[in-house]
């Protein structure tokens, strides 16, 4: 299974932020935005991960992440030409995916929960038996979104953008993982009136052809995207408040790469020491000595 994280896009909600540095590299309390979708990606077991930005900012973040090697996993990098929507991630991520199966994360998004690897893996099994996933995810302002529309048998019928009276408030969040065959399918989309290719028509495919599973991440789970400076405000909240109480990382890629075994000991301590100054670099020294026990029950 592959995977994209897409990175690019205008960012015009957060101008004068913007202006001159990506969305992505913005700071989430501690760390760059864009180390929280790679982490998601890293938790969901994909190796092979491609970034697609803009022009100016594909460099930059290149620089910032390397070729992946930190983590354990394979990193490509690749220049949206202009931002003509999230579908098109597939147009030109088409040789990239091959005929393999893809999860796309969008670069603001946040996501953390117990539970959520498995989550993730579940869906990456259903992508390999030809089955598309989507996270849902309650919100209290849904007509401001893409939703999960259901019909009168309680039957996922659609995505519905920003409907102004919706059949449910669960928006479409910025994590989609499809089966084999996707670049194909949105080759054939049409632009929408914005001039995008947009991910919800290329979604509503596989919902018309029953090809495609909703998880809701429901009380426990957070899902965040930062694309305004409220939101982004928000996030690092979050971040800051869920670090210092519970003293986990949230969005530590190599954290995650070497609890899935991608990474060893041995860079887990190359990094905690080219970071040594930093209260990050402190925490990966303590990964590297601390026993951490699974979740569940220990008889
Ligand atoms: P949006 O937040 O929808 O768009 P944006 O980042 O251009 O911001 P704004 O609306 O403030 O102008 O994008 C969601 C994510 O998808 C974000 O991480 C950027 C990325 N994106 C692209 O990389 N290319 C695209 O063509 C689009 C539409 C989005």
């Amino acid at each position: 299974m592959k995977g994209i994280i897409l990175a690019g896009g205008s960012g015009t909600r957060l101008y004068p932020l913007t202006l001159v540095s990506s969305k992505q590299l913005l700071p989430v309390y501690d760390k760059p935005l864009i180390y929280y979708p790679l982490t998601t990606l890293i938790s969901a077991g994909i190796k092979d991960i491609l970034v697609i930005s803009t022009p100016q900012d594909t460099p930059r973040i290149e620089s910032l992440l390397g070729d992946g090697r930190n983590y354990g996993v394979k990193l490509q990098y690749l220049a949206q030409p202009a931002p003509e929507g999230i579908a098109q991630a597939f147009i030109l991520g088409q040789s990239f995916i091959g005929d393999d199966e893809v999860a796309l994360i969008l670069g603001d998004n946040l996501f953390y929960g117990g539970g959520l690897r498995s989550q993730l893996k579940e869906a990456a099994k259903e992508a390999r038996e030809g089955k598309a996933t989507f996270f849902a995810y309650f919100v209290k302002d849904p007509e401001r979104f893409g939703t999960i529309a259901i019909d009168e048998q309680g039957q996922l019928s659609g995505i519905r953008e920003k409907d102004p009276h919706p059949s449910t408030s669960y928006a479409v969040t910025g994590l989609y993982f499809y089966p084999s065959g996707v670049s194909a399918k949105a080759k054939g989309l049409k632009k929408s009136p914005r001039g995008e290719y947009e991910i919800s028509d290329l979604n509503n495919l596989y919902i018309e052809k029953k090809q495609a599973v909703v998880r809701v991440l429901g009380r426990g789970y957070t899902w965040l995207d930062c694309g305004t400076p409220d939101s982004l405000k928000e996030a690092a909240d979050f971040v800051h408040s869920v670090q210092s109480h519970e003293g986990l990382y949230i969005g530590c890629p190599e954290e995650a790469a070497y609890r899935e075994g991608y990474i060893g000991k041995d860079i887990l301590i190359e990094r905690a020491e080219a970071l040594s100054h930093c209260a990050y670099g402190r925490y990966l020294k303590a990964l590297t000595e601390a026993t951490y026990l699974q979740e569940g029950r220990i008889v």
